[in-house]
């Protein structure tokens, strides 16, 4: 595996004093963030506090009103919007709380997919689709289509379809949140091994303490805030 442009010590992602207002509403007020490869962050913290906008924030799905995100030494504002998705595709994986698999899709072309859409020809996506399945145990569902498997089955196809594009930063927001505990934990187990042999570091939105309990650093979001843990008192 060859290293990144960004130094084995430095950040790979960043954020400074991130606002942002929907209308009235404030999301975001002024959180900071910053994960270093192969990093397993956890971002916890009650419900609306700003957990899923700091995500996106630093996803380039959503641009903050101000502040600032840098990822691999490059400012995201000076980026346009095909440079942002490009840079989404080539190098993030996303996992959230439903799946989201394309029905009409088997698991193994759902798996393939990210890596169709960059061109890779069907035989060399499904290959290595199937390489990332068996390592999330979920090989002996390639033929079937995503309302044909189980919950924490369908999570684990999701988890392999963000990871075949070997991301440098996987996103998974409430990846568990429709499992129960122990389809969860086998999920989380998965997720975290898999990032971690890549290198990969992963942003992860909780509810739970169970499963931020597979991170590395816990940063806490509240009333748009953020923190890290320990400085909670
Ligand atoms: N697209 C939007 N339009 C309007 N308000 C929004 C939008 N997205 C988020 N908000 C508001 O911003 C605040 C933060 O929302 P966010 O989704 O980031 O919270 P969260 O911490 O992820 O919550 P949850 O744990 O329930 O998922 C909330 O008050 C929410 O209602
Ligand atoms: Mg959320």
């Amino acid at each position: 595996m060859t290293a990144t442009a960004t130094p084995p010590a430095g950040s790979l992602l960043t954020a400074h004093d991130l606002r942002k207002a929907y209308g009235p509403t404030t999301a975001l007020d002024g959180a900071s963030f910053s994960i270093h490869p192969g990093e397993v962050v956890a971002v916890m913290g009650p419900s609306g506090s700003g957990k899923s906008t700091l995500l996106h924030c630093l996803a380039g799905i959503v641009t903050p009103d101000s502040g600032s995100i840098t990822y691999s030494g490059r400012e995201m504002a000076t980026m346009n919007d095909s440079q942002r998705s490009a840079l989404r595709r080539s190098e993030f994986g996303f996992v959230f709380q439903f799946g989201q698999l394309v029905p009409e899709l088997t698991c193994v072309e759902n798996v393939a997919l990210p890596l169709r859409l960059n061109g890779t020809s069907r035989k060399e996506a499904e290959r290595a689709a199937l390489t990332w399945m068996e390592r999330l145990e979920v090989d002996g569902l390639k033929g079937k289509r995503p309302g044909e498997v189980s919950g924490g089955q369908g999570q684990r196809v999701a988890v392999a379809r963000a990871l075949v594009t070997n991301p440098r930063v996987l996103f998974a927001d409430e990846p568990t949140g429709a499992l129960d505990s122990l389809n969860g934990e086998r999920v989380m187990e998965l997720l975290t091994e898999a990032a971690r042999s890549t290198n990969a570091a992963v942003v992860l939105v909780t509810h739970e303490a169970r499963v931020a309990a597979y991170s590395d650093r816990e940063v806490v979001v509240r009333d748009g805030k953020s923190r890290d843990m320990e400085r909670i008192v």
